[in-house]
């Protein structure tokens, strides 16, 4: 115990001290008495001349702090300030080597970074002992086991798309997510293919159009953006004569068109012109050096169907290929009249990739990566009861992406409704990611998604290839366990029925009796009564995105 009284003296002698001579700058006077001192041996000695360098950096570092304005707590503390802000900035790496936990750490945890690690480096991913999760935590799910367990014999799950099309696709159930050449490295897009050559699956080229890295021969899906990079006339519009040259080729096996992505729905991008090198511009068919914008809607279309009519023609135009679209559900409007143009036109897509808002990217304001866009389970939930209600689901695939890295997360996803999962993130720690999250500075200490050639070429790609592979097929491996124990034979046996969740301390409940599944049809007799139809549904229109006039009305006052 100190005494009160001697803590009060000592504590009112600090203050005076700091009154006349505040000990926040004692680290800058003691480099100037340092160097001052140095300086004097130095005309003795030459040997001084390192302290002369040493005190004189210090000095002078601590002079600018006290002269510069930008930062009050440098002006406050010269010298001492740059401790703090060296550690705040090696926060993140001190949490994540020495103080997370197993399953701390966002947006992914070192489970789910570790699982990834070992089934691309096909080493053991088997864990000892028992389960580190808290199974009684609201929110824990699980899959039911069954007990007559199957036998799967071939872990290869795969889906038809555009079956009635003239070149249809079969899909693997797991899949690499968009990510463009130049927000990845050359080497990391060459891996990535690589990889899906080697395993069967397929490789999204994001938005940024096909790369000569991208040319490894694993089946792409080519992604078209609001800038319709690779297929664009000069201002900018899409260019039916350009998309037909990317769209013919074999290797694209599937067309999809991005409406938007779940850590930025709504916003466009610039690439700024110091990026855009001969290599980037001549894949994305812009001018070198200059920035390039995405826009942040489409010109190709206005209306919902308008856009059934685009996607028809690029159909056409690739000579029968699948052409889909990616979205993050917003408005549900919107989305109601895309649905509602495809029952008025007769057109639809042939696969829709939903993503949820948990979804990442290589750069996005925060707002937009925290704040917008629908995270994954109720938006795949909507579109796929909007699909089951229109009785237009079983000409229309679904693919989902947010956050999936294990053979649980796919099974959960297609319980829910999906019948295949992309994954951006995982994919990109099969290629070694550390999760540094540094993707936006062209520092990524991994050389997967930076430009920054002496860092990319230093990703191996015979290697990560090999990785991507093993990534995908011994997780493919694992969802063949889990089926197999649940007494399924494939994924598509799977359903809401399959999945419990612990609601409560006490109380669980399936996904079929958690969440409301439309029955086939059921929105063609009338609206049902779960809010999200019964308040939209009718009101959505198949000519346009706008909101409806019940909607818009409350804009003209507050009252609801
Ligand atoms: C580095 C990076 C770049 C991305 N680029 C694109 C893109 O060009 N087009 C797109 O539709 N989505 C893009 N995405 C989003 C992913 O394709 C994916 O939809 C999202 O990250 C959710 O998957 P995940 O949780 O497995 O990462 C990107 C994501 C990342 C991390």
């Amino acid at each position: 115990m100190i005494d009160p009284a001697v803590f009060s003296r000592f504590s009112s002698l600090l203050s005076l001290r700091s009154a006349r001579l505040p000990l926040r700058y004692g680290v800058y006077l003691f480099s100037l008495c340092g160097l001052v001192v140095s300086l004097l041996g130095l005309a003795l000695d030459s040997d001084w001349g390192w302290a002369v360098a040493g005190f004189g950096l210090l000095a002078a570092l601590g002079t600018y702090d006290l002269l510069q304005s930008r930062r009050t707590v440098s002006r406050n503390y010269p010298i001492l300030a740059h401790f703090r802000y060296g550690l705040e900035s090696i926060g993140p790496e001190i949490r994540q080597y020495f103080i997370q936990t197993d399953t701390e750490g966002w947006p992914f945890s070192r489970e789910q970074r570790s699982v990834v690690y070992q089934r691309a480096k096909n080493t053991l991913d088997k864990k000892p002992f028992g389960s580190v999760h808290d199974m009684y935590a609201e929110g824990y799910e699980w899959l039911s086991p069954s007990l007559m367990p199957e036998r799967i014999d071939s872990h290869d799950f795969r889906i038809t798309i555009g079956r009635d099309r003239t070149k249809p696709y079969s899909a693997s159930v797991f899949n690499i997510s968009a990510m463009s050449f130049g927000s990845l490295s050359a080497n990391a897009i060459s891996a990535l293919n690589g990889g899906a050559r080697l395993g069967n699956f397929y490789h999204d080229t994001g938005e940024g159009s096909i790369s000569p890295y991208h040319r490894q021969g694993g089946d792409l899906v080519w992604e078209i953006g609001s800038g319709y990079f690779g297929c664009r006339n000069e201002d900018g519009t899409f260019s039916e004569e350009r998309f037909v040259a990317g769209a013919t080729l074999e290797q694209v096996r599937m067309i999809e068109i991005k409406l938007s992505q779940g850590a930025k729905p709504g916003h466009g991008g610039i690439l700024p012109g110091a990026k855009v090198t001969q290599e980037i511009a001549s894949t994305r068919g812009v001018p070198v050096g200059m920035d390039v914008i995405s826009p942040s809607t489409h010109s190709a279309f206005t209306t919902p169907l308008e856009m059934m009519a685009f996607i028809a023609r690029l159909r056409e135009l690739s000579g029968g290929k699948p052409v889909g679209i990616k979205l993050t559900i917003g408005h549900p409007w919107e989305w109601f009249g895309l649905v509602k143009a495809m029952l008025k036109s007769g057109e639809h897509p042939d696969f829709i990739v939903v993503d949820g808002g948990e979804g990442g990217t290589g750069a996005a304001p925060l707002e937009f990566i925290n704040r917008l866009g629908m995270p994954l389970t109720e938006a795949l939930l909507l579109v796929h009861n909007t699909l089951a209600g229109t009785d237009l689901r079983d000409k229309i695939h679904i693919g989902a992406a947010g956050k999936i890295v294990s053979a649980f997360d796919i099974a959960r996803t297609i319980a829910l409704g999906a019948d295949w999962c992309n994954a951006a993130r995982g994919y990109m720690f099969s290629l070694g990611c550390i999760q540094a999250r540094t993707c936006h500075t062209d520092r990524c200490p991994s050389g997967v998604a930076t430009q920054d050639t002496r860092r990319g070429n230093k990703l191996d790609v015979t290697d990560k290839s090999q990785r991507v592979y093993h990534f995908h097929d011994n997780t493919l491996k694992a969802l063949a366990e889990m089926l197999a124990a649940a007494g399924l034979r494939d994924t598509s046996e799977l359903g809401p029925e399959h999945i419990l969740r612990r609601v409560s301390r006490t109380e669980i409940q399936p996904f079929a009796a958690l969440f409301p599944y439309l029955t086939r049809g059921e929105l063609l007799d009338g609206a049902p009564q779960h809010t999200v139809f019964r308040d939209y549904w009718h009101a959505s229109r198949a000519d346009s995105f706008h909101a409806p006039a019940s909607v818009a009305a409350l804009r003209t006052s507050k009252l609801l």
